[in-house]
């Protein structure tokens, strides 16, 4: 099937397909694991670096995030000025709920048509840190799959990756979905307060499962 053809839609190519959302907390190891997907040769849909390419110089939701809210969010570059938005949203839940009506219908209709271009591989990882505050994004994906650490590794990890204080890494926290109930709803968990050898050792195991699966 090719997916250019319009008759070729996404319910048609993907319903029996194993779609597999993977999310965790900030710093518990997404984009890592994520990338251990890739290099056993898994298909991986990043909804963070989709929302990173729309908020671009000349992203296409450069212009409704500057009429909503102000030309001071936009760099000189036209990118969004990430640092003062992340100030807004993390004081403001309001302006976060703003900003992600604006994200959130361009983030699914990409996701959707790369799903598309991918529909001849056995599985997908979709990485969707938001997935369980985002009932829209549930709908494409039939396991999720959690990357689980405990907080005080957590909060060592993401204060030595960036400059964020700690009080900065406990409010995001504090405002995600708390680790126990991403624990209850979680179809697979992989468990990242070891190395990576350990880590690579689980993404393994699930990737030949999720091989199996169709
Ligand atoms: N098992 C591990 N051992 C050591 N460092 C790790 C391990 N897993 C992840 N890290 C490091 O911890 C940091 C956070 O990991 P990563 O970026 O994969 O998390 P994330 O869930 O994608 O974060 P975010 O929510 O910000 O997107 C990175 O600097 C990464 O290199
Ligand atoms: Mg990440």
């Amino acid at each position: 099937m090719n997916p250019a053809d319009p008759s070729v839609t996404l319910s048609t190519t993907t319903s029996k397909k194993l779609c597999v959302g993977l999310t965790g907390g900030i710093g518990c190891g997404k984009s890592t694991v994520a990338d251990l997907f890739k290099k056993l040769g898994g298909r991986v849909i990043d909804t963070d670096v989709i929302a990173h390419h729309l908020t671009q110089s000349k992203g296409i939701a450069i212009p409704t995030i500057r009429s909503t809210f102000g030309n001071e969010y936009i760099d000189n570059d036209g990118a969004l000025n990430r640092d003062k938005m992340r100030e807004l949203i993390f004081s403001e839940v309001a302006e976060k709920k703003r900003l992600e009506m604006i994200l959130h219908p361009l983030i699914l209709e990409q996701v959707k048509a790369q799903m598309l271009q991918l529909h001849t591989m056995p599985y997908i990882i979709i990485v969707i840190p938001l997935l369980l505050e985002s009932p829209a994004f549930q709908h494409l994906i039939q396991r999720i799959l959690v990357v689980d650490c405990n907080e005080d590794t957590q909060i060592a990890r993401v204060a030595s990756r960036n400059s964020m204080s700690k009080p900065e890494i406990n409010n995001i926290i504090a405002q995600q979905t708390p680790r126990a109930e991403r624990l209850r709803v979680a179809d697979d968990i992989i468990h990242n307060d070891s190395d990576i050898d350990n880590l690579v050792a689980q993404v393994t195991i699930l990737h030949k499962r999720y091989l199996n699966t169709n």
